[in-house]
């Protein structure tokens, strides 16, 4: 099949998340297994033009006045054959940030900005002359794609093709004054009967919920939770409608980028049969923060994004947070590297300055990111809800054993500890209080003192788990189909 991936961020290009990793690594498995793949994303500022090839210089693509003329250029996503299309707009994407900077962190012209993104896909299959069956489109920038298939785009050479949208996360959804409808270039009668309404707002989501010939979303239990009130953000009703056209497949992890045995980023490689660089791992972790460099004392570390989604506010809130008990309370080491909402890096920064086992680094650095994975004992991820989440499995991969809340993702992927037989790969825990996320660290750093053999078995348990992108590509080869079979019946062929 011929398919066209649509998205705001992909790996090594533009990355805000996981939803970076998930586009680049599941088109390279969609290209192993035999699928002709092309992503299109935005040529941001950030990304440097003398490094791609130009394509098309006089793009046009049609926008509400007449038409906005923009500039294509590609080059390939490193190891595989799959080319990369980068739309430019010297308006739109040239300027710093993704979705918004430090002081706007929602530009006011998204709508847009990522109406432009999702219209010109269709720009770029005409000006190619090349026409997939599949558009995937992802979360809310790219949710325009198959309301434009559905309702704009739907002749000649589109009229076969089949739209996917793939939620990555509920919890971003598109939010603008309805007053930004026209940006979409769609006619008013659209906003309503497509499902855009909500209130005095236009959601861009939501229509692509209701377009999309096949929803998918990124774990199983995600998929069930989102049609559920309280994990649906809004609209469960509307996944509970479409509950038959919405399948969960779980990411997985790109052998390319996060291996233990061949990291390139590593002080040390190791592997399940030779683990002995992870301690080096975690020497020079130490060393690197400021800590004591001492194999005996667990580390504890955590990788994130600092969003309320995170459980940041159990974690680190001024008031109650649970870190300052930890560090205090139990004899563990404890290091963050994550970037987000201001009071958390604020007291990120303050609790490395009065604690001795706890260090922040604060911004977004991949190299420590790869290093906190390998050279922690246990990776935290106290998440109030979670898609898939990709950090506890690079932290399987790693042997580093995460704890976790049970949700989403989390819930599918991680194996809880059971003391009597010593089985599992990680440590879980159903609410989420500043309570909880206390005890069960407590719980994993008792077994770190108390039940070393079980914790080494975990490590190699967990080393052992694969989660395989080529299996989620066979599953998403089958959803293709099905949106495929599904486009037909709409149209009534
Ligand atoms: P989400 O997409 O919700 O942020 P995931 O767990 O799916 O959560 O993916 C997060 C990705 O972003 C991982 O690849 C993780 O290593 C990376 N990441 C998050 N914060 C940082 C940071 N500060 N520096 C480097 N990488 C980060
Ligand atoms: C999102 C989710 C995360 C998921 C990632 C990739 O950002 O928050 O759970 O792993 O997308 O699909």
């Amino acid at each position: 099949m011929k398919i066209l991936m649509v998205s705001s961020e992909a790996t090594p290009f533009a990355k805000a998340g996981g939803l970076a990793d998930a586009v680049s690594a599941l088109s390279r498995a969609l290209e192993r297994a035999g699928h002709e793949v092309r992503i299109l994303i935005p040529r941001y500022y950030f990304i440097d033009r003398t490094l791609l090839e130009p394509v098309v210089g006089g793009l046009a693509v049609p926008f509400p006045e007449g038409s906005v003329t923009c500039s294509l250029y590609r080059t390939l996503l490193p190891d595989s054959s799959i080319p990369v299309y980068f739309l430019e707009h010297e308006g739109y994407f040239g300027r710093d940030g993704i979705y918004g900077t430090k002081t706007e962190p929602d530009f006011a012209d998204n709508t847009d900005r990522f109406a432009l993104l999702s219209r010109g896909a269709f720009a770029l299959c005409r000006a190619l002359d090349w026409f997939p069956d599949i558009f995937h489109a992802h979360d809310w920038p790219t949710a325009l794609v198959p309301v434009y298939l559905r309702h704009a785009e739907r002749g000649g050479n589109f009229a076969s093709a089949a739209s996917v949208l793939t939620i990555h996360n509920l919890g971003y959804q598109g939010l603008y004054p309805a007053g930004r409808f026209p940006g979409t270039g769609l006619p008013w009668a659209l906003f309503g009967s497509a499902g855009f309404e909500q209130g005095a707002s236009l959601n861009l989501l939501a229509a692509g919920l209701r377009a999309a010939d096949s929803l998918t979303t990124v774990s199983p239990t995600y998929s069930r939770e989102i049609q559920t009130p309280e994990f649906g953000a809004g609209l469960d009703s509307v996944l509970r409608h479409r509950s038959s056209s919405l399948v969960g497949i779980l990411n997985g992890v790109d052998g390319g980028e996060w291996d233990p045995a061949v990291d390139k980023l590593l002080p040390a490689r190791y592997s399940k049969a030779d683990i002995k660089g992870k301690a080096l791992c975690k020497a020079e972790l130490q060393r690197l923060m400021g800590l004591p460099i001492d194999p005996a004392v667990p580390l504890v570390g955590m990788v994130s994004r600092l969003a309320e989604q995170k459980g940041i506010g159990e974690l680190f809130g001024p008031m109650h947070g649970s870190a300052w008990r930890m560090c205090t309370e139990m004899a563990l080491q404890f290091v963050v590297v994550g970037s987000g909402e201001a009071w958390c890096e604020t007291e990120l920064r303050s609790l490395s300055a009065k604690l001795p086992n706890f260090r922040a680094r604060i911004g977004y650095d991949e190299k420590l990111a790869h290093l906190v994975t390998a050279g922690s004992d246990f990776i935290l991820v106290p998440s109030h809800y979670e898609p898939c989440g990709l950090t506890q499995l690079y932290a399987l991969k790693y042997g580093s054993l995460p704890i976790v809340r049970r949700t989403g993702g989390l819930a599918d992927t991680v194996e809880n500890y059971d003391q009597g037989t010593g089985s599992g790969t990680g440590f879980m825990f159903d609410q989420l209080t500043p309570g909880s996320v206390f005890d069960t660290t407590g719980w994993a750093v008792w077994a770190w003192y108390n039940k070393v053999e079980h914790i080494r078995a975990m490590r190699e348990r967990a080393m052992s788990r694969v989660f395989s992108w080529d299996k989620s590509a066979i599953e998403f080869s089958r959803l293709y189909d099905m949106a495929l079979a599904a486009a037909k019946a709409r149209r009534g062929i």
